[in-house]
């Protein structure tokens, strides 16, 4: 689409985008450059998820990246997004204590970083804070099946709702996220044919990673998808690019060329003239 009829991504196209079936993309960033491309490839949501503690900062969870930490990320997304639609994700223990935390921590995020909305984690069990939220004029996406905040209660990273009980509790908790007033749900780690069945009954959104192709939109790590995080590769995500490639060729060509002396060359060099230089160093052979 030329830049000149591009709009801002809001709640009124997304609902428009479900309604007339057309996909949603969304994929995470975590700095401005990220956001500036991302933006420039027409992407509808960007995601400052709290998975920043593991893929930027080195964590082994999301748990211990503080509501500081997300709130400088999330406003250097919004710097470089023109036309996304940008999420700030709630990090751990800014919501779940009580409803007035929740949108203390919730407006901080919106009226700090300047992001369009924010995501937290659960279902039934966070209906109450989603209502809270929303009723307190925040915009707020759900998160249900693999929860990275509750990895520990769920027993590692792995797929959810895969027995016809748990599948349940999933379209259960996304009917309550929808009523509670959630303008969407993403999906994490859920199969397939349980994501088409909670897609077709929702009136939102909803939004998969790593939950089959049926759901209105798709969400990918933007690490995962150009190899620009060691620890580990999810099973749904797809490499798009090796970064990581192109980054190791450059510093070993970089070492190699500063052993040499093959860098710096004469271009990458600040000049003095002659006349210059020799006052110089008649002025240092006085000393
Ligand atoms: O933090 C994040 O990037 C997320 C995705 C894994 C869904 O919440």
């Amino acid at each position: 689409m030329p830049e000149t009829d591009r709009v801002k991504m809001s709640l009124p196209l997304l609902m428009e985008k479900k309604r007339k079936k057309q996909k949603i993309t969304m994929i995470t960033s975590y700095t401005y450059w990220q956001a500036f491309l991302v933006d420039k490839a027409g992407i509808d949501i960007v995601l400052v998820g709290d998975s920043l503690s593991m893929t930027e900062l080195g964590n082994a969870t999301t748990l211990p990246v503080s509501m500081d930490t997300m709130v400088a990320h999330a406003a250097a997304v919004t710097r470089g997004c023109k036309y996304g639609f940008v999420i700030g994700d709630m990090p751990y223990m800014t919501y779940q204590p009580s409803n007035e935390i929740a949108i203390k921590n919730a407006g901080r995020f919106m009226a700090e970083s300047g992001c369009d909305a924010i995501k937290l984690e659960g279902g039934i069990t966070m209906a109450e804070r989603m209502r809270a939220i929303v009723e307190a004029g925040i915009p707020a996406m759900g998160h249900l099946g693999l929860t990275p905040q509750s990895m520990s209660a769920l027993g590692g990273f792995k797929a959810q709702g895969k027995d016809a009980l748990m599948a349940k509790r999933i379209v259960d908790d996304a009917a309550a996220l929808e009523e509670a007033g959630a303008f969407a749900i993403l999906l994490e780690c859920v199969p397939s044919k349980v994501s088409k069945l909670v897609t077709e009954r929702a009136k939102i959104p909803i939004i998969s990673i790593g939950a089959g192709p049926d759901c209105d939109g798709q969400l990918l790590i933007f690490h995962d998808m150009f190899n620009m995080y060691p620890a580990f590769m999810p099973k749904f995500a797809k490499r798009y690019g090796d970064v990581a490639k192109v980054i190791s060729d450059g510093l070993a060509n970089y070492v190699e060329q500063v052993h040499s002396g093959a860098f710096p060359e004469p271009q990458h060099q600040f000049t003095i003239s002659e006349e210059q230089y020799r006052e110089l160093l008649e002025m240092v052979s006085n000393q």
